[in-house]
């Protein structure tokens, strides 16, 4: 589903955040990137969701190479895949509701699909209470379900995860990790990144370990 072949990133300023990263991911896995900060795992999920491009090496997703996608291929690509934000990135000046319903609209599905998709999804994560509000009137873990809802609300094959219990309570982060191993079930492959190593003990998955920038065992 998505396969790494010597990946390397740099940033300007001679920043190396990625060195030599070959990774296989299937369909239907559930994998944990792990590593402290700065190790990089930002990085590979943006790569991943073609935010960015590499400075060297070859990304195939479901069989495409899209380190040679022009600009115009990637919309396409994208709505198959949820990202949540590691800093949520919700408009502010839209409703809950409307934050997850643009991710739709741009999709082209039409507004009663939209409205059932978006109160469904409001409510798997409990925020129907919020769906009038503004994201800077929630708190930060209210926000936090509010990314997490919109990358859902598209019914991804792939959801990349960028530290998404990052703001939450170990309750409630358990509360979120089963519920990405539910859609997991269902068949959604699925990459959480994340420095929290008691999510990564209780739930035993599949793990890639960063260390500035390289994969370590
Ligand atoms: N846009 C950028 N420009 C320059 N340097 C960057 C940029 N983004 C990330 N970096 C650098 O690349 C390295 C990896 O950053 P990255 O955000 O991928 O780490 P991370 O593992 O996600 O860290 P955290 O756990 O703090 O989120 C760091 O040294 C960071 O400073
Ligand atoms: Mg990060």
């Amino acid at each position: 589903m998505i396969n790494m072949f010597h990946i390397y990133k740099n940033y300007e300023g001679a920043i190396t955040a990625l060195t030599d990263i070959t990774l296989k991911i299937d369909k239907g896995d559930f994998v944990f990137i792990t590593g402290a900060s700065g190790a990089g795992k930002s990085t590979l999920l943006k790569l991943m969701f073609c935010m960015d491009r590499p400075t060297q090496g070859q990304i195939i997703i479901g069989g495409k190479n899209v380190s040679r996608f022009a600009e115009r291929d990637i919309p396409l690509l994208r709505r198959k895949m949820g990202f949540v934000f590691q800093d949520f990135k919700l408009l502010n000046n839209k409703t809950v509701f409307d934050n997850i319903a643009l991710a739709l609209r741009i999709t082209g599905m039409d507004n009663k699909d939209i409205n059932k998709r978006v109160l469904k999804v409001l409510a798997y994560l409990g925020l129907q209470h919020r769906a009038n509000f503004k994201p800077l009137t929630l708190s930060g873990g209210e926000q936090q379900r509010v990314a997490i809802a919109r990358a859902l609300a598209k019914e991804p094959t792939i959801l990349l995860a960028d530290e998404p219990t990052g703001n939450l309570d170990p309750e409630r982060a358990m509360d979120i990790i089963r519920l990405f191993n539910d859609i997991n079930a269902r068949g959604t492959t699925v990459v959480v990144a994340t420095h929290d190593k008691a999510l990564i003990e209780r739930f035993s998955k599949k793990a890639i370990h960063l260390d500035k920038g390289r994969i370590v065992n």
